[in-house]
């Protein structure tokens, strides 16, 4: 496909940043052929995903919280600022501590995807690992979906289950969820990236792939 006609993506990400690797790798081994991660920003200077985007050549920019504290719909205000002036069309949240205000959510309208380590709506929130842990469940895993304006609320894309096992601390269970979220995350993107994916209300409904029949 013509480099021209992918979906311009930019990877919003707060921490480590190793589901932003797993994108560019992904992307790198030809996995996303109709979209094209162009920026990573992050509202962390310290950002280990600042530096993996740098050694990608992928464009790195830090937005400063800091002057907006309590004052959300001006600081996403700010990363609108910087997504337009470089025409990206989707977001993908991989680790990105922070709520959404109105100003991203009405600028990209189902447009946004977030991971979650966690099988959805159970544990939503900080550490979703721990509180599985702690609830004694017996499965656990990630989930893809779009954000709306709650916190880890909107409509289901993808998800993986995991099992829990009986001498899993919070570290191991987090590290087996993982693997599978860096597999979840680029199959979604790239499923949406290629027109595949169709939401009615709550409900996300994958077409089949006509390459694939
Ligand atoms: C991932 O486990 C992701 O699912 C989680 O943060 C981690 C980021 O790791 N996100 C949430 O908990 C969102 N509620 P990474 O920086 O290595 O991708």
């Amino acid at each position: 496909m013509d480099a021209q006609k992918k979906m311009n993506v930019a990877v919003l990400a707060s921490g480590r940043g190793s589901n932003l690797q797993a994108l560019l790798d992904a992307e790198k081994r030809g996995e996303l052929p109709c979209a094209h991660i162009a920026l990573v920003i992050s509202d962390n200077p310290e950002a280990k995903a600042l530096q993996r985007a740098q050694a990608a050549g992928v464009e790195a920019v830090f937005v400063d919280p800091t002057p907006f504290k309590k004052r959300r719909a001006e600081y996403d205000g700010e990363i609108l600022k910087v997504l337009r002036s470089h025409h990206i069309e989707f977001l993908v949240l991989a680790g990105f501590m922070r709520i959404l205000s109105d100003v991203l959510l009405n600028a990209y309208p189902n447009k946004i995807i977030n991971i979650h380590p966690a099988l959805l709506p159970a544990f939503p929130g900080l550490h979703g690992q721990r509180q599985a842990l702690e609830y004694g469940a017996k499965v656990s895993g990630c989930t893809v979906h779009f954000v709306d304006a709650g916190v880890d609320t909107g409509p289901i894309i993808l998800q993986a289950v995991v099992p829990v096992m009986d001498d899993d601390t919070e570290d191991t269970l987090s590290a087996r969820i993982l693997q599978y979220e860096h597999r979840t995350f680029p199959k979604a993107l790239d499923l949406i990236s290629r027109g595949l994916v169709r939401v009615e209300g709550r409900r996300v409904f994958i077409e089949e792939d006509p390459e694939q029949k």
